[in-house]
């Protein structure tokens, strides 16, 4: 595996490969890589010839420089866990090669990112919208890969390569869970062992609203009702969001269509986790409320 330091070097190994016409699978990480990355390595894998794993934690998607911080850097496990992987290239480049002085170009995806995790962390997609764009531009891959769990930024990722036909196949994937439910993120370290307990709420809350669905309940009010009496009964946890959405805009619904989904985001002390679940009509009950 080789570790690329610099966007210049990245440019050269990606120019070869296009010589011999060798087909690039990314995926665009922040690093304290588990076992979500993981799953998204393998797809990658088998999807094509090589693979390019980037490492980068990226200051402009932080609207909080404590959280910038606070974020998990765990290089040498990364390191291990790609080589292991069967990982081609680690891109491992520094914030002023990203970044250089002057830089002043932005992607914004509007409509997408107004709401939910937009409306809580300011200029949020604009920083991921403009760093995979630079990544997409960079390493060209003819695929990408995503976790669901991070279900708007899947939606401004996929919006942003079609309008600007970067070519790029986005691949999204099921978010991968503990056993308890809790979905895998890099945040999870960051929790004591009372707030990793506390944080299955998010899941719990969703999987009620799923229910409530289930059995026939068609108000989106009400299935919010569900979710938010769930996560309030939880001593520690605040809410910042419990949404019931079109999968598709994001935009809040009134009443449940073909298929719906239900959006979370929650705060344990410095922590922030979000989760999602999306209901399809195939799992919609006949039966009416209670
Ligand atoms: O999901 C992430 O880890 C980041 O938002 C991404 C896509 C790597 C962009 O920095």
């Amino acid at each position: 595996m080789h570790v690329i330091r610099s966007v210049a070097h990245m440019a050269v190994w990606r120019h070869r490969l296009h010589q011999h016409q060798v087909t690039v699978a990314l995926v665009p990480t922040m690093g304290a890589l588990h076992a979500g990355h993981q799953a998204l390595i393998r797809a990658a894998r088998l999807s094509c010839d090589a693979v390019v794993v980037s490492l980068f934690v990226n200051p402009t998607q932080f609207d909080d420089r404590r959280d910038f911080a606070r974020y998990p850097r765990t290089f040498l496990a990364d390191r291990n866990l790609c080589r292991q992987a069967g990982v081609d290239v680690l891109f491992v480049p520094s914030p002023k090669d990203m970044y250089p002085s002057g830089f002043q170009t932005t992607v914004s995806v509007p409509k997408l990112a107004r709401r939910w995790e937009g409306e809580h962390r300011l200029g949020h997609f604009s920083g991921v919208a403009t760093i995979v764009t630079k990544l997409f531009c960079l390493i060209q891959p003819q695929r990408a890969f995503f976790g669901q769990k991070d279900y708007q930024q899947s939606l401004v990722v996929r919006r942003l390569a079609q309008d600007l036909d970067l070519q790029v196949a986005v691949e999204v994937f099921p978010t991968v869970r503990e056993p308890d439910g809790l979905a895998l993120s890099s945040r999870n370290a960051r929790l004591t062992a009372t707030q990793r307990r506390q944080a299955t709420v998010l899941y719990r809350a969703l999987v009620a609203g799923e229910e409530s669905i289930r059995r026939g309940q068609r108000s989106a009010t009400r299935i919010q009702q569900v979710m938010n009496s769930c996560v309030a009964a939880q001593r520690g946890v605040i809410t910042d969001y419990l949404a019931v959405c079109d999968p598709e805009t994001l935009e809040p619904l009134g009443q449940i269509g073909r298929s719906v989904v239900l959006l979370g985001a929650i705060r344990l002390g410095n922590v922030r986790l979000i989760d999602n679940l999306v209901v399809t009509q195939t799992s919609f009950g006949k039966r009416q409320p209670r």
